[in-house]
């Protein structure tokens, strides 16, 4: 078989997406983070479980909308949204823009105006809330590129108030990605609730309260622990976040939703004994899963082909970098010319952030459907 290639598990996805709306309460409503996977037919399975997507580009939203999702359940985000892209929104019906930038807000209220409409619009608030992640992926501080400063909201959403092209709805925050401590997300409900107090109090009511994603996943240990602690996640918010009356509250998951259902699937070219350490070189790459090169991610590595004593071994792919390393110094069971190896969580950007350097081809996903097709 052709690798390496991507494996979704289906009926891990179904059963991770089961627990996830297990865990909802009525006026709950989650958006999934399209960036995370867009495979066309995982996005499918998605849509179809009644979720609504998160979208930070008009490929993004146009593969929303091929794959199924309702134009009024897509949510459209970003720092860097293009006049086309706004556009493609604002004609497609799509139920939100989050807006990062007053500039932004004067550009969308100018197009939504020529179309004879107004785009309703959530503001990206910067709560300048670090999290205990990798910096790559913390997006919540000050210092970030993204969202508008919780000191300048007011006099935002009164400029906003007076545009004619624009209905104001809510308000939208991130905080980062693969956050594994709940602290991180009780801050973040004690900011939006002393932010929701300040704005009721200059008479501004806002009427949906988005909190971004950001749950991680247990990347040690894929067997035991395949779903994400989504009952921990969404408790959290249930005790932390004081929401007004009928006030509803968005989420947008990507990572949770997709990791755990994907693996790369690879094999062994060579094996081979270095002055100090011992390579599996292997045909997959940080062409196919960036991650562990560009944020020093864990992904569990196994040899899913041999039953031979263990061994320890550096993983590394066949490109032209230092950093294409998946693992250093782990045991595997015995490699050899031919083996597969998996490496596992996969699911969430992989294939989506695959690249093409060294002219190495894109590589076909598979999923498994298991016995209930
Ligand atoms: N909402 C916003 C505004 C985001 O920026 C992101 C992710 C999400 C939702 C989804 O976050 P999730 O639930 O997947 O954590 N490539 C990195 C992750 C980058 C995340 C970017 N933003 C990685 O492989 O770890």
């Amino acid at each position: 078989m052709r690798t390496p290639f991507y494996y979704y598990d289906v009926p891990l996805l179904k059963r991770t997406l089961a627990s996830l709306k297990s865990c909802l309460s009525p006026g709950y409503h989650v958006h999934y983070a399209v960036k995370a996977n867009f495979n066309p037919q995982i996005l499918g399975i998605i849509a179809a479980s009644s979720l609504g997507a998160d979208c930070v580009s008009g490929g993004e939203i146009e593969a929303a909308l091929r794959a199924g999702f309702k134009p009024s359940d897509i949510f459209f985000a970003g720092v860097g949204k293009s006049d086309e892209e706004m556009l493609l929104g604002l004609q497609k019906g799509i139920g939100r823009f989050n807006v990062e930038s007053m500039e932004e807000m004067r550009i969308l209220s100018g197009h939504a105006e020529s179309l004879g409409l107004k785009a309703p619009v959530s503001i990206r608030v910067n709560p300048n809330i670090g999290a205990h992640t990798h910096a790559n992926i913390t997006t919540g501080l000050s210092e970030n590129k993204f969202g508008i400063g919780y000191d300048r909201l007011e006099e935002a959403i009164r400029l906003t108030l007076g545009m004619e092209g624009i209905d104001f709805r809510g308000l939208h925050f991130h905080i980062g990605s693969q956050i594994l401590d709940m602290q991180d997300f009780v801050a973040l409900c004690n900011r939006i609730n002393s932010l929701q107090r300040q704005l009721l109090s200059a008479g501004v009511h806002v009427h949906d309260i988005n909190v971004g994603g950001g749950l991680g996943i247990n990347y040690e240990h894929p067997n035991h622990l395949q779903t994400a602690d989504f009952n921990a996640y969404f408790d959290t918010f249930r005790t932390h976040l004081q929401l007004l009356p009928a006030q509803e509250l968005h989420f947008e998951l990507g990572r949770s939703v997709v990791a755990p259902c994907g693996s790369l699937i690879s094999k062994v070219l060579y094996v081979k004994e270095g002055s100090t350490r011992r390579f599996a070189i292997i045909d997959g790459s940080m062409t196919e899963l960036i991650r562990p090169a560009l944020y020093q991610a864990y992904h569990r590595v196994e040899n899913i082909s041999s039953d031979l004593p263990e061994l320890k071994y550096d993983v590394v792919g066949p490109v032209c970098e230092s950093s294409d390393v998946f693992a250093r110094s782990v045991m595997l069971d015995e490699c050899r010319r031919g083996d597969y190896i998996a490496i596992r969580s996969a699911g969430a950007y992989g294939e989506s952030m695959a690249s093409g350097y060294n002219c190495r081809p894109l590589p076909p996903a598979y999923l498994d459907y298991g016995t209930e097709k």
